[in-house]
């Protein structure tokens, strides 16, 4: 199995260094940062704003995921895409018109994201599934980085990369990712791993993300 991408969460990197951590990030190869925006109003937390996907654009040429956990995300795409978002992420709980959302983000030239909590059912987005190109499976509860994997939530990742298959979009999972599960993840069908605090802190970022990779390069022993 190959071809996964890997998106470190900037959240849980050392603000007090952030240049430097984009850099270090840059050089491991990342394939994109994911950039948690919070209002403290959709989350319990508040994080993200312009000037941390400023420092990621003035040293870093890897594209940025912008993780949109706002209320009424719809009007603030155009702001985050011309920071440079490629990919624009939003909850569809936060949004009354999320399909109309999703064509405008597309529209910007944004790969259309939808996130799903925890406590959402995919029933409850399925129509939503044919206009977006990634979906974000969130793995804890959204807010904050370095919280433990929800294992209930492995049944709709099974779901979901099912119908990833069907639909072609990218599946993704956001919330406790390491080396313990991403090999998990990713025999359901699952692409594209966010992770924040198994990667920020490490030693060498290099190895922790060749770690991850060859995690799920390695064959299955059953
Ligand atoms: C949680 C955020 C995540 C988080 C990931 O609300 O969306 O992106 O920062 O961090 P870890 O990998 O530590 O759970
Ligand atoms: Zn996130």
């Amino acid at each position: 199995m190959s071809g996964i991408s890997i998106h470190p969460s900037i959240l849980c990197a050392d603000h007090g260094n952030l240049a430097g951590e984009v850099k270090q990030m840059t050089a491991a190869g990342a394939d994109y940062f994911h950039v948690d925006v919070m209002d403290g109003d959709f989350v319990p937390n508040f994080a993200c704003g312009a000037e941390i996907l400023k420092c990621i654009k003035k040293h870093s040429n890897t594209p940025i995921d912008a993780h949109l956990m706002v209320n009424n995300p719809g009007a603030h795409i155009g702001f985050f895409r011309e920071l440079g978002a490629d990919i624009i992420t939003i909850h569809p709980e936060a949004d009354k018109q999320a399909a109309r959302t999703l064509s405008a983000i597309s529209a910007l030239g944004a790969v259309p994201g939808i996130a799903i909590n925890p406590g959402t059912s995919v029933e409850t987005i399925k129509e939503l599934l044919p206009i977006c190109r990634h979906v974000l499976a969130m793995t804890v509860n959204p807010g904050f980085g370095g919280q433990r994997f929800l294992d209930f939530t492995l049944e709709k990742i099974e779901y979901l990369g099912k119908l990833a298959k069907q639909h072609g979009f990218t599946l993704s999972v956001d919330g406790g990712v390491s080396r313990d599960n991403i090999k998990k993840l990713a025999l359901l069908g699952v692409t594209s791993f966010v992770v924040g605090s198994a990667l920020f802190g490490q030693h060498d970022y290099a190895e922790a993300i060749r770690e991850l990779r060859s995690e799920v390069s390695t064959p299955s022993s059953v």
